[in-house]
């Protein structure tokens, strides 16, 4: 027997409209779509083989399992917003990385299992991200066993990794995955900034830092941490390390600080790698 959920989107945007066509490409029925912008649910409805519905109570009643794959700020206006009385058996959705299911609180009084299920992949536009999202790890959110049988199954559907997040922990998820992804850049950011000043042309900074930053994510992808730490602090040059502070408090006393802290955040890989840190640690120290 055929236990999948129909499934049913409110929000036809990139996420929505990139998990509609997967999964309905791997074989389940998606029933309903509504959106802000009808075209965009018209659209995505033809890829689907879908109806278009004005609203997003006629998606909950079309379907088993509904996805508000709307902007975050949406999802509780969304939600709150609701007419249908009675949500028993109906499971319902979103997949932001940084709201967690209890903004949906309001429809699991009425009966909904709530959950949600964020996939940690960056949407740049639909095409791509259908080529590219299956293999991707999602975050599932969901207390009920059978919505997390749902939403495990559905993963699964596109080869991809299931990471429980515990009732409460959505924030810390997401914290780690901004640091990861997002201030990645930041760091790049500030490299090239330091590049250029002395002179660098953006070209050559970039393409220094293109291929560093590049074979770090390789060495991680390899050998992870704490092999893929490479530098001085892995030399336990403390000396080099007395000299960046110091050209760096002259240049921009918060970059100082921002690596000052890394540093010492990088302490415990470096004694993870058998290096001892009692230099390192000492300069740290005063140098703070
Ligand atoms: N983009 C990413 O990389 C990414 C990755 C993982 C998770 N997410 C999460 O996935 C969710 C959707 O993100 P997205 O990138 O797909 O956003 P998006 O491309 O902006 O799509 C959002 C869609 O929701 C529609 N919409 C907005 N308010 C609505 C409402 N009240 N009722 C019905 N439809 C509404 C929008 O319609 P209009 O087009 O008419 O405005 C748009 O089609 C967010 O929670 C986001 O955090 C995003």
């Amino acid at each position: 027997m055929d236990n999948r959920p129909t499934l049913g989107f409110v929000g036809a945007g990139k996420v929505g409209s990139t998990l509609a066509r997967l999964w309905f490409q791997t074989g389940y029925a998606v029933r309903a779509i509504s959106s802000r912008n009808r075209a965009k649910a018209e659209t995505l409805a033809e890829q689907v083989d879908a109806r278009v519905v004005a609203t997003a109570d006629e998606v909950i009643a079309a379907a088993d399992l509904i996805l508000l794959t709307v902007p975050d700020d949406a999802i509780e206006p969304l939600a709150a917003s609701l007419q249908r009385e009675s949500l028993m058996g109906k499971g319902v959705i979103h997949t932001s990385g940084a709201r967690d299911a209890s903004v949906l609180a309001v429809l699991a009084a009425r009966g909904a299992l709530t959950g949600s299920l964020h996939p940690a992949f960056p949407f740049a536009d639909v095409e791509t991200a259908v080529q590219r999202l299956p293999g991707a790890t999602f975050a599932l959110e969901a207390e009920s066993p059978p919505l997390r049988g749902w939403l495990r199954d559905l993963v699964l559907a596109l080869d991809g990794r299931v990471m429980v997040i515990p009732p409460g922990q959505k924030a810390v998820y997401h914290s780690a995955l901004v640091i990861a992804s997002n201030y990645t850049v930041t760091l790049y950011a500030i490299a090239e900034r330091l590049l250029t000043a002395i002179g660098a042309e953006r070209d050559a900074a970039e393409g220094a830092l293109n291929t560093l930053v590049q074979g770090t994510v390789d060495n991680l992808r390899e050998t992870g941490i704490p092999a893929a730490l490479t530098g001085p602090l892995t030399r336990a040059d403390a000396g080099t390390i007395r000299r960046h502070l110091q050209v760096l408090r002259q240049i921009d006393p918060l970059v100082a600080d921002l690596y000052l802290q890394l540093a010492r955040l990088s302490l415990p890989m470096v004694r993870a790698r058998g290096v001892s840190t009692e230099l390192l640690q000492r300069v740290l120290d005063q140098e703070a």
